[in-house]
């Protein structure tokens, strides 16, 4: 048996578009913060007897379907290296999540990866994994590795070179921190995988962008996080998260994927920054309306206590209740 923990991974640079759908290829190269396995991840075990009928997956202690696409190319890839003859059978997964799944925040990017980590360390496949996690979900490729990292593109058709790559590990910048504002746990109306497709095939903002403005960002982000700069790393992620809605609104029809709360966040953390003479806290968002902020430890309180001022938790559900409720579930 194998057992593996990877930690979600919050984008400062975004993956949207692919130019080839089936192996799961970006427009453009990407660069994320992973978080720690304990804090936002998940845990999976897999195990293998030969004796075993099918290849069985529990999530959150609910079975699920192994048997869809994304799956069936990580089982395929993980045999074509471990030189295992047949992958249909004798597999058991059980994966957990410590953050609510339904919350939209990143599940199937530690999902994925944790998936690949546990099977690679069962049939002992060595080297890179990233590119076998990348065709169950694209932005899981990321949380193969701790720390900040870059899904680079590649060049080649069959996408070997479309790999994530380690920029600077888990201990770089301890005083980062992320806080994460859950405005709303519903399931997102469209997803990242019809998001894109539609994006790709209506928006000019979308080429343009993959073109001649994520290239220059990665270099800059990249150097940001090297040099510790937070103002540097908070303005190109607050730039890099704005230009994507842009595409999702140039989209045709045109995607939302902030709400009104969502609004509300980005110019309070204007606000907060203007107060504080420079760029302290940075906002960023996924496909759906929950905001990430990073901050430094220094200001860490004072925006949390900010937050809370402006966005008091009310008749509506906070992260502890949702994970109090997700306990519940598990031990149902
Ligand atoms: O990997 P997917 O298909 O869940 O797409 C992720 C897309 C974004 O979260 C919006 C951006 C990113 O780079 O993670």
């Amino acid at each position: 048996m194998a057992r593996e923990g990877r930690g979600s991974n919050i984008a400062v640079i975004k993956y949207w578009g692919k130019r080839d759908k089936k192996k799961i290829l970006p427009i453009n190269s990407s660069l994320s913060v992973t978080l720690s396995p304990f804090d936002m991840g998940t845990c999976t075990s897999a195990a293998y007897n030969p004796s075993w009928k099918g290849v069985k997956l529990w999530l959150n202690g609910k079975e699920e379907d192994a048997n869809t696409e994304r799956i069936q190319n990580c089982l395929r890839e993980i045999q074509a290296r471990s030189g295992e003859s047949d992958m249909k059978e004798g597999i058991r997964i059980v994966s957990t999540n410590n953050f609510p799944t339904a919350a939209g925040l990143a599940s199937s990017a530690s999902g994925y990866a944790c998936l690949v980590a546990a099977l690679g360390g069962l049939f002992k496949v060595e080297g890179d994994l990233s590119v076998i996690a990348r065709q169950g979900s694209g932005s899981a490729c990321r949380s193969m590795y701790g720390g900040f990292v870059k899904w680079e593109m590649g060049k080649e058709e069959d996408g070997s070179d479309s790999i994530a790559v380690q920029v600077a590990p888990e201990t770089h910048w301890p005083s980062l921190h992320a806080l994460i504002l859950v405005v709303s746990d519903e399931k997102k109306k469209v997803s990242s995988t019809g998001g894109m497709e539609e994006s790709v095939r209506t928006s000019k903002l979308l080429a343009h962008r993959a073109q001649a403005v994520v290239p220059d960002r990665m270099v800059r982000m990249e150097q940001a996080i090297k040099d510790k700069d937070f103002a540097a790393f908070g303005k190109l992620t607050m730039e890099d998260s704005n230009q994507f809605h842009a595409t999702c609104l140039d989209t045709w029809p045109p995607i939302f994927y902030l709400n009104d709360t969502s609004r509300a966040i980005i110019q309070f953390v204007h606000a907060f920054n203007e107060e504080m003479g420079q760029i302290c806290a940075a906002y960023t968002f996924d496909a759906g309306p929950n905001a990430v902020l990073f901050v430094e430890e220094a200001n860490l309180v004072k925006l949390a206590h900010r937050v809370s001022a402006a966005f008091p938790p009310s008749k509506d559900k906070t992260l502890e209740d949702h994970l109090a409720d997700d306990e519940l579930r598990n031990k149902v």
